[in-house]
């Protein structure tokens, strides 16, 4: 089995060396981790954010750790050549069309969400976000008009079987997550009153809702959504959409949770490769200083061992090891508290 480590930038290493650690604790028999230059500090090594020598490492693992990318110094390059091009570039090149992003609030911890705790305390959802497609690939430009003004322009679609390949993703999870003797509960949300793409996207959700007789799906329109995000997050379980709207209602997700540094996420593909990252970014200002909690990244590990390599026993095993750290106290400046990146790893092996 083998894992690549691609730390990064910004505070991505310091929390990935700690997640590494816990990795190496487990002592899983015939484990390597490889690692690999991604992100600006991969641009700066190799004139590129995704050399070809990371993808082969890529290629060659059964799944990557991410750190994080993202690097001031590199904000005046071309956009082909800045650090958020390594995780779009091993998105597209590695076919991880699914991502899975988990946002629930820790018991102790729901006064450190933006909303008030009782509100908070209800969060326990899932968001299945569309990684392959959507505005995000599709053919873009700034032109000049015949009359000479700019226009920017970015072509957004969807294909009916990238839509029915994500939704088969979000009834799936909607089916595990469901309680016992209850249907599984998925909620599609697109912008069907508008675009045609969303119009699709919902034909083909419903499609497919016939193979899942025990999941009940409802619709919504993404503005709405992000208002009863806020206003009553508990009626969420499975949330499933698409690229551009996935992103923006993950990071309103983790807000509503209130702690970034909580939040693992986990990009998978149609075979059991993924890649595992935290949902926060590189942090430069915090960067190099020890201060960054490391625990959305030891969460993402144990999603890693979880979906890629089939070690549930020890995924559940490192999940309770950061709860049982946190509920003993032990926090990072990001949730009030003073311990540093390393002593919140220490605090974490110890219990595990
Ligand atoms: C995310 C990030 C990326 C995205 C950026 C860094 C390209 O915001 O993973 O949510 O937009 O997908
Ligand atoms: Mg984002």
């Amino acid at each position: 089995m083998k894992i690549a480590v691609f730390a990064g930038d910004g505070i991505g290493p310091e929390v990935t060396r700690e997640a590494v650690r816990v990795l190496e604790a487990l002592a899983l028999p015939g484990l390597e981790l490889i690692e690999g230059d991604v992100g600006g500090a991969a641009y700066k090594r190799h004139g590129h954010p995704l050399p070809q020598a990371t993808l082969d490492i890529a290629r060659e693992c059964d799944a990557i750790l991410f750190g994080a990318v993202g690097d001031p110094d590199c904000d005046n390059l071309e956009r082909s050549l800045r650090p958020e091009q390594a995780i779009l570039g091993l998105r597209k090149a590695m076919g991880f069309f699914a991502n899975l992003r988990p946002a629930r609030v820790f018991a102790g911890l729901e006064d450190f969400s933006a909303l008030r705790p009782e509100v908070a305390g209800a969060i326990d959802l899932l968001i299945v976000r569309e990684l392959n497609g959507d505005v995000y690939f599709g053919e873009k430009g700034i032109r000049k008009l015949e009359d000479g003004r700019r226009q920017g322009w970015d072509m957004m679609s969807y294909a009916e079987d990238e839509v029915r390949r994500i939704a088969h993703v979000g009834f799936k999870a909607a089916q595990g997550r469901a309680k016992p003797g209850e249907k599984g509960k998925l909620c599609s949300v697109d912008k069907a009153n508008v675009l045609e793409t969303s119009q699709l996207w919902r034909d083909v959700m419903i499609e497919v809702s016939a193979d899942y007789p025990d999941v009940e799906l409802s619709h919504m329109y993404v503005d709405n959504a992000a208002m009863q995000l806020v206003r009553n997050p508990g009626q969420f379980d499975v949330i499933v959409t698409g690229n551009l709207f996935g992103d923006i209602l993950s990071d309103q997700a983790s807000m509503c949770v209130g702690s970034i540094g909580l939040l693992a996420s986990a990009s998978l593909s149609e075979g059991t490769s993924g890649l595992y990252e935290p949902i926060h970014g590189s942090a430069p200002d915090i960067a190099g200083k020890g201060l960054a909690n490391p625990m959305a990244t030891i969460l993402s590990a144990a999603m890693l061992l979880r979906h890629s390599l089939g070690f549930e026993a020890q995924a559940a095993r490192i999940e309770a090891a950061v709860a049982k750290t946190l509920a003993d106290g032990i926090r990072g400046g990001d949730l009030g508290g003073s311990f540093g990146t390393a002593a919140i790893g220490d605090a974490v092996l110890e219990r595990l």
